[in-house]
C-alpha cells in the first residue's frame, strides 16, 4: 500500500495568514491535523477595504508564528511532512510573495517536493477534504474576488461554464453592507440583518438573469441598492433591504445555477450528477438552503465544505498540493507569484475569472 501522503500548506493571497497541515486518509479524504487561520479585519477595518501594504506587512509579521504553531498543534515535526504546498496567485503580489517564500525556504531547507497552488483550486478542490467526492462534479465558487461555474474533470482540469462579468459576489455583499453601514467585511452581518426583515419589501434588479448562459452580473443590483440605501426612511427598512438583496442573490443563484446544471448535463461523460459550493459566500446558510433545495429538484446530490473550509484558509491548499503531487504536478523553486491565474486559461478574460481584484 502506498504512503499517506502528510502536507503542509501556507496561504497569504489576500488578508488571511494561514498554514495547516493535511494528512491523506486510506479512503481518499484528508484528515486535518492542524488549521491555522490569523484574519487581519482588524487592520483593515478603518479603511473599509483590504489595503495591500498592511497586508503584505501583517503576513510579514504573523508567518513564522503561524506556520511555527500549524506544526505544533499537529503534533509533528517538518521532517515528517512529504512537502510543502504554498498559494502562488491569483491575488496580491505582495501578499502571496510572502507565503510563498516562505513555503520555498522550508521547502528547500528540508529537500522536499514544493507545489505551488492556484488559491481557486484550493477553493475548487477543498470539498473532497471532508467528502468522498469522484470527478468530474459542477462546482460553484463564490468569494470575496471569485464568482464562477467550473466543470472540474480533475485536478488541474477544468472547464468554466459562466463567471461574472463585473462585481464578484462577495464584493456585492461587501458593497451593500457598506452602504448600509455595516463594517468590512459585511457578507455575514448581511446574512444577519435579512432574517430580521422583510424580503419581499424592495424590488432589485436581477441582470442578465435570462441571457448569457450561466454568466452572472451584479454591477446592476449594486446601483440599485445605492439608489434605494439612500431614500430609507428607518432603521427598519436598512433589514428589509438586506432581506431584499439577499433574496434577489438567491433568485439569480437559482437561475443561473439551474442553468449551469443543464450545461453541466450536456457534456455526456459527466454521468454523476454531484453539485459543490465553495468560496467565503458558501457560508451563508440561506444560499446553501437555497441550491439544496435546487439540487434535490434536478437529482443533483449537494456538497457543501464545512464553514471554516469555506472562507480563505491553508488546509485547502495543503490538500490541492497532495493533489497535484500525487500526479506528478511538482513545482521548482523559481516560481513566480501570479496576480492573474485563470482555473480554465481557454476561457476568455472577464474581470470575474481569475484576478482577485
Ligand atoms: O473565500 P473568501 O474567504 O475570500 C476570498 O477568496 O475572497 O471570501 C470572502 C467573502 C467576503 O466578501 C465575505 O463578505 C463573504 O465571503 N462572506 C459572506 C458570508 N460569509 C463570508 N457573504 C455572505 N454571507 C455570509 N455568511
Ligand atoms: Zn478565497
Amino acid at each position: 500500500m502506498k504512503k499517506k501522503l502528510t502536507f503542509l500548506g501556507i496561504e497569504t493571497s489576500c488578508d488571511e495568514t494561514a498554514a495547516a497541515v493535511v494528512k491523506e486518509n486510506t479512503d481518499g479524504t484528508g484528515e486535518i491535523l492542524s488549521n491555522i487561520v490569523s484574519s487581519q479585519i482588524e487592520e483593515h477595518r478603518e479603511f473599509g477595504g483590504v489595503v495591500p501594504e498592511i497586508a503584505a506587512r501583517a503576513h510579514v509579521e504573523k508567518i513564522e508564528f503561524i506556520v511555527q504553531k500549524a506544526i505544533k498543534e499537529s503534533n509533528l515535526n517538518l521532517e515528517n511532512l512529504d512537502g510543502i504546498a504554498a498559494t502562488a496567485g491569483p491575488g496580491l503580489i505582495v501578499c502571496l510573495t510572502v507565503g510563498l517564500n516562505t513555503g520555498k525556504a522550508i521547502a528547500g531547507s528540508l529537500n522536499k517536493p514544493f507545489i505551488a497552488v492556484n488559491h481557486l483550486e484550493g477553493h475548487a478542490l477543498s470539498p473532497k477534504i471532508n467528502n468522498k467526492i469522484e470527478f468530474p462534479y459542477l462546482l460553484l465558487l463564490i468569494s470575496g474576488g471569485h464568482t464562477q461555474f467550473l466543470e472540474v474533470n480533475g485536478v488541474n482540469n477544468y472547464r468554466r461554464l459562466g463567471t461574472t462579468i463585473d462585481d464578484a459576489l462577495g464584493e456585492a455583499f461587501d458593497k451593500t453592507a457598506k452602504l448600509l453601514g455595516i463594517e468590512f467585511p459585511g457578507g455575514p452581518k448581511i446574512e444577519e440583518w435579512a432574517k430580521k426583515g422583510d424580503k419581499n419589501y424592495f424590488t432589485l434588479p436581477k441582470p442578465i438573469l435570462k441571457k448569457g448562459g450561466c454568466n452572472l452580473s451584479f454591477a446592476g443590483l449594486k446601483t440599485a441598492v445605492l439608489r434605494t440605501s439612500k431614500k430609507l426612511k428607518n432603521e427598519k427598512e436598512k433589514y428589509h433591504l438586506a432581506a431584499s438583496f439577499q433574496k434577489t442573490i438567491n433568485e439569480i443563484l437559482y437561475e443561473k445555477t439551474r442553468v449551469a446544471m443543464k450545461e453541466f448535463l450536456k457534456n455526456k461523460k459527466n454521468r454523476q450528477n454531484t453539485f459543490v459550493i465553495a468560496g467565503g459566500v458558501a457560508s451563508n446558510l440561506s444560499i446553501r438552503e437555497n441550491l439544496t433545495k435546487l439540487a434535490k429538484e434536478k437529482n443533483f446530490t449537494s456538497i457543501f465544505p464545512p464553514i471554516n473550509l469555506c472562507s480563505d484558509n491553508a488546509a485547502m491548499i495543503a490538500w490541492t498540493g497532495i493533489e497535484r503531487y500525487k500526479i506528478n504536478l511538482i513545482d521548482n523553486l523559481e516560481f513566480p507569484s501570479k496576480a492573474r491565474w485563470p482555473l480554465d486559461s481557454s476561457a476568455p478574460f472577464l474581470k470575474g475569472s481569475g484576478l482577485k481584484f
